[in-house]
């Protein structure tokens, strides 16, 4: 009793005369005394507790844990959980939250995080469709809506965004982030974080986020989910961690490691990357927590012998804090205790949990987010389904347009007049273009393609035929999204003949096609990366019937399209767009709004090239003459399909003019690039001028060419607009032999364009 008193009059001399005294202009200084005041009343076990992370049950994301939620509710009020992940609602978030407040002896509030990847109800594109905007305040602001539905909602926390560069359209996750550049997802990753945290973590309206996987996920050997990663330290640095270092220098609250592991070390328990990498070099003093389980799972990997030593490697590598595993709860007491843990350990963790618990304004007021108000009006509003709208169409990427024999113009745009026929069970579905990761959006929620067209063209134009259906839809939600393997229906025909038939008698005809929600996302990765058979065998059909066919594809990886792009007039990369998708289509098919999108991502060929990127090294056989001794294939061009910054517009546009202000600069200096460019076609539209580098010579071998910049601007027909970059060591240095980040004397060639297939033109020199 006497102790207990005592704790609560030490709280009361820290926080004033409540535990609400926490202002949201603290500074770090009076923040990190609070911290170290918290710290010294703490007992181990609470320490222990305030670096274990439980799932809420009310929502799995990974394989279920094995305690019940009646037992989560006493460990609640034992202290013994810091963190809560998948509790969501204002309702049962306070309801936890009274668990902690009311019974434990230290009243340190829960944190509450969630997989807010796309939006929380109101969905935007998947993250790589919405990286195909270029458009980095876009990206910035639908994150801040996502943080203001999910803080209405009682979250703290997003596990976002995916920062993981990614190479392979195998690779199930690649519909989670930004691609395959290191740079475009340095950036994009920066627009995410700062919409979600906004300049003020204390604000109801913002939340932490969370730079994610650290690191290496997105290079799991054959695309294959969870597999093994093999880089070297050169590559690493060079490819993988510029975004990560990017999000620790914009202040990201909180780093999630991986399931995977490095070069045989897994990386929850990599002590180079999390203590000598983020923590020490880049003296970044957020939390890290693991991913789900994967501390326990370091077992299967073969590195630790049991729960208890897995703790012990997962602690001294750097994991604050165990999401699901329990192997802190577990062991780390006895390990303390028997001197083979050092208490700083624990504490530098601990204090990273308490860092961000103080910095989101919790131990000023623990139940500010679980607001029943703000949960009724924040949520789905109006305003926030128009910017859905339209972050929809910028993410959308034409990669096709002709223009056929018999006809003056391209197909797209349509005219609201021509008799149109829509076609295929993926222009009828409301849930699909949800995509993965949906949070909470209500099933089925989403606009379909089909009332987009009916809200933009007269009905007395418009005739549906579903055709085959793709995707059997017999489970009900929640046990949907583990459905393994995928069913397709292969041999359905119901339908096809009456499809065949409307499409014929139209004057064009709009198919969609591509992958079902969940065919991507954790845990999908594929072998078989075209659209499936009975959908292929449609289209070539439709196709027949009617050549004035649009495909407009609905997917979460790149595909290989190479029958598609042979003999398909006109094709439209939507991704899955979120809540408003059909009406953003619609925008784009009917010309309301001039396609401005590029891919992320190259579109390869075929499978057999993939890992595919277009920042490749260029080897000691570069040359593509036709002799079967140089590095490609000798079945298939080495090239993409579509390559990465790739999409075309309904206007078309010039360069022209590429200038350098000099051709040296010393290594602090810099230089302008600038380029003119025109407008040619016939409608004003956007384009995405992108800068590439190659640095000809170097103490370890350089891409063929990096991204180093890129500005979207509007350009009016007929218009031109000059365009320049400074050129600055920030484009030029890497991480060289001497492993150190540097600009290394010597030539370097540049140039601007479109797309990353552009020629670089002009050559300079640093001295
Ligand atoms: C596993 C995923 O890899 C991670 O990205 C996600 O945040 C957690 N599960 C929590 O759902």
């Amino acid at each position: 009793m006497n102790n207990i008193k005592a704790v609560f009059i030490c709280l009361i001399s820290i926080f004033g005369c409540n535990i609400q005294a926490q202002t949201s202009s603290e500074n770090d200084h009076e923040i990190e005394k609070k911290i170290d005041s918290i710290l010294k009343l703490m007992t181990l076990e609470e320490k222990i507790g305030q670096m274990t992370m439980y799932n809420g049950s009310w929502d799995l994301t990974g394989p279920p844990g094995t305690v019940n939620a009646k037992d989560k509710f006493e460990k609640l009020k034992n202290g013994k959980i810091g963190a809560m992940l998948n509790v969501t609602s204002a309702e049962a978030t306070r309801e936890a939250q009274k668990a902690v407040m009311e019974h434990t002896r230290l009243k340190i509030p829960l944190v509450f995080g969630y997989d807010v990847i796309h939006g929380y109800k109101t969905i935007f594109p998947i993250p790589l469709g919405e990286s195909a905007s270029w458009d980095l305040e876009l990206m910035e602001k639908s994150a801040s809506i996502a943080a203001k539905e999910a803080s209405a909602a009682g979250i703290h926390w997003t596990f976002a965004p995916m920062i993981d560069v990614s190479r392979d359209a195998r690779w199930g996750r690649v519909m989670e982030g930004a691609g395959e550049d290191p740079y475009f997802n340095s950036v994009v990753g920066v627009a995410r974080i700062k919409g979600f945290q906004g300049d003020d973590l204390t604000a109801t309206h913002t939340i932490a986020a969370c730079a994610k996987h650290f690191a290496g996920y997105g290079f799991a050997e054959a695309g294959k989910d969870y597999n093994s990663v093999d880089v070297g330290v050169y590559e690493l640095h060079n490819s993988i961690l510029p975004p990560f270092k990017a999000a620790a220098e914009a202040n990201v609250a909180t780093f999630m490691n991986a399931f995977n592991e490095i070069d045989g070390i897994p990386a929850t328990a990599h002590k180079y990357l999390q203590r000598d990498v983020l923590k020490d070099g880049w003296n970044w003093e957020g939390l890290m927590v693991s991913d789900w389980g994967s501390i326990g799972e370091m077992i299967a990997h073969g590195y630790a012998r049991d729960k208890t030593h897995a703790g012990e490697l997962a602690i001294k590598g750097g994991s604050d804090m165990d999401m699901e595993s329990s192997a802190y709860e577990i062991g780390l007491k006895n390990l303390v205790e028997e001197n083979k843990v050092s208490i700083d350990l624990v504490d530098d963790a601990v204090k990273r949990v308490l860092r961000l618990k103080m910095k989101l304004g919790l131990f000023k007021d623990p139940y500010k987010y679980s607001n029943l108000d703000r949960e009724a009006s924040d949520i789905y509003t109006e305003a926030h389904q128009e910017i859905a709208r339209e972050a929809g169409r910028k993410s959308i990427v034409l990669l096709k347009n002709d223009t056929l024999p018999t006809k003056s113009s391209p197909l797209l745009p349509l005219r609201t007049n021509q008799k149109i026929a829509v076609i295929g069970d993926l222009a009828d579905d409301k849930d699909t273009p949800l995509g993965n990761w949906r949070a909470k959006a209500e099933r089925k929620s989403a606009v379909s393609l089909l009332e987009g067209i009916k809200n933009a063209i007269p009905p007395e134009n418009i005739t549906f035929a579903r055709g085959p259906e793709f995707v059997t839809d017999v489970l009900e939600e929640g046990k949907r999204q583990f459905l393994w393997p995928l069913k397709f229906n292969e041999n359905d025909t119901t339908g096809t003949a009456n499809a065949l038939n409307v499409a014929k008698n139209a004057d064009v005809v709009i198919v969609a096609m591509g992958e079902n929600a969940y065919q991507t996302g954790e845990g999908r990765s594929q072998v078989d990366i075209q659209i499936n058979k009975l959908q292929k065998d449609f289209l070539k059909k439709v196709r027949k019937a009617n050549p004035n066919t649009v495909l407009v594809l609905m997917n979460g990886r790149p595909l290989d399209l190479s029958w598609e792009s042979e003999n398909i007039s006109a094709i439209l990369e939507t991704w899955h767009l979120g809540s408003q998708a059909g009406n953003s289509i619609a925008d784009v098919l009917f010309g309301k709004y001039n396609p401005s999108g590029k891919l992320p991502v190259s579109f390869p060929r075929s499978v057999g090239q993939e890992p595919l990127f277009y920042n490749q090294k260029n080897t000691g056989r570069p040359n593509s003459q036709n002799t079967v001794t140089f590095s490609g294939y000798t079945d298939s061009e080495k090239t993409a399909l579509y390559p990465f910054g790739f999409g075309l517009s309904y206007t078309t546009f010039k360069y022209d003019k590429l200038k350098l202000s000099d051709t040296t600069m010393t290594k602090n200096g810099k230089i302008l690039a600038s380029i003119e460019v025109t407008n040619t076609g016939n409608k004003d539209g956007e384009e995405i001028v992108q800068l590439y580098i190659r640095d000809l010579i170097g103490s370890l071998t350089r891409p063929v060419r990096e991204l180093k910049g890129f500005k979207k601007l509007m350009i009016k027909k007929g218009e031109t607009k000059t365009v320049s970059f400074e050129i600055t060591k920030d484009q030029l240095e890497f991480y060289t032999v001497d492993k150190i980040w540097d600009v290394e004397p010597g030539n370097f060639r540049l140039g601007i364009g479109g797309d990353s297939q552009i020629k670089l033109g002009a050559i300079f020199k640093v001295q």
